[in-house]
């Protein structure tokens, strides 16, 4: 049953954004930057990266942001002085303080001893081939932040990182190459464009140029412990280089990992393309891409990747400041297709949550991904 369309309205909005913070997201640098201190989002949240550790990006004092997204590094400033200055220690702007790469508080001017308790408090880190994960390891769960019936479901989360080892066994994550990354906004509740990228249903209707590179009769979806994954056969290649035994078959065109509730891992025959969901508010979403390559070695995959893919890669690359998914931009087809039909449904939802409407059953098999992240949410 569908919990109905207040799922997407701007008062379950602000408990969901409160509550996924407790859940684990990608951390997705904001730059290419090599200082050691770098700035990252965590779903909506910013936070600080220092090695292996992180840390929410705001002061302890009065709460101004610790660093900027850093600038493309400077091919001639002298980074081994500017890297050992701010590996010891990360200063803020407004009244001084100064924290340690450790995230412990060292300098507090105008104190006159240095207050306890007012420490970065690190966030719980993990790895996955070469991302990392993260989340805020104190997420709300009493009085005034508490979540709602419609975010009860993100404070459950605390556990590990969904478990998509076994659909990534044998494949060469820690050699995939970063090749680039793009955004755009669209404007609809997150848990909409969730939905859409959770069942293959719409492929026909929404997307008939892909629909005839898979095999739609043999399009499956697999529900996991908060994992869904749908494995698009290929109609013909070219095939995602999948080890031999693999669960998912050897002919499939994609294989689509979604680690609830704000990533997914598509893998293709040329690489990964990680897609970051991050909620800014009831009526808009902004999503993020980042383009990962099989090294040369693996599959014959170097020379498939598809035309659109690729335009996107190459102008991501080459113009990432600007690669912000003006109308048209660095989008393909398919994210334009996608794009479009998210915005129609966010339009529709609207008119129910105003009259008080309701939202309709599943398709057995192929919602079985929507029905669940539906049951996550709200359970
Ligand atoms: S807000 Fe950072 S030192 Fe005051
Ligand atoms: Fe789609």
């Amino acid at each position: 049953m569908h919990p109905g369309p207040q799922l997407y309205s701007p008062e379950a909005f602000s408990s969901q954004r409160r509550a996924l913070a407790g859940t684990w997201q990608f951390v997705r640098r904001e730059s290419d930057s090599e200082a050691p201190w770098t700035s990252a989002r965590l779903g909506m949240e910013g936070v600080l990266v220092n090695g292996d550790r992180a840390y929410p990006n705001v002061c302890t004092h009065r709460g101004a942001v610790l660093l900027e997204p850093s600038p493309a590094p400077d091919a001639d400033a002298p980074t081994s002085s500017k890297n050992s200055r701010l590996k010891t220690s990360i200063t803020c702007p407004y009244h001084g303080r100064q924290f340690g790469p450790d995230g412990r508080l060292k300098v507090a001017p105008g104190c006159p001893e240095v207050p306890a308790g007012e420490d970065l408090e690190p966030l719980a880190i993990t790895k996955l081939g070469p991302w990392s994960f993260g989340r805020f390891t104190a997420p709300p769960t009493a009085g005034p932040l508490a979540a709602g019936p419609l975010a009860a479901g993100l404070l459950a989360g605390g556990g590990a990182l969904p478990d998509v080892s076994r659909w990534v066994d044998g494949l060469p994550l820690d050699a995939l190459r970063f090749a680039g990354r793009s955004s755009y906004t669209v404007r609809a509740h997150w848990a909409l464009w969730v939905e859409n990228y959770l069942e293959g249903l719409h492929v026909p209707f929404v997307h008939r140029a892909l629909a005839r590179t898979l095999d739609l009769g043999r399009y499956r979806t697999v529900v996991e412990d908060r994992v869904v994954v749908q494995i698009g056969p290929a109609a013909t290649g070219p095939y995602v280089p999948l080890p031999a035994g693999h669960p998912a078959g050897i002919d499939v065109a994609g294989l689509y990992l979604y680690l609830y509730p704000c990533t997914a891992l598509n893998i293709y025959a040329w690489g990964v393309s990680v897609n970051v969901v991050e909620p800014i508010s009831a009526k808009e979403t902004r999503i993020h891409y980042e383009r990962w390559q099989w090294p040369p070695a693996h599959g014959a995959a170097q020379g498939d990747v598809p035309e659109h893919r690729l335009g996107g890669q190459a102008r991501a690359l080459g113009a990432q400041a600007d690669a912000q998914g003006g109308p048209g931009g660095a989008l393909d087809q398919v994210e334009l297709e996608d794009d479009a039909i998210v915005e129609r449904v966010a339009r529709g939802v609207d008119a129910l949550i105003a009259r008080g409407g309701r939202l309709g059953s599943y398709a057995p098999g192929w919602e079985d991904g929507t029905r669940a992240f539906h049951t996550w949410l709200t359970s």
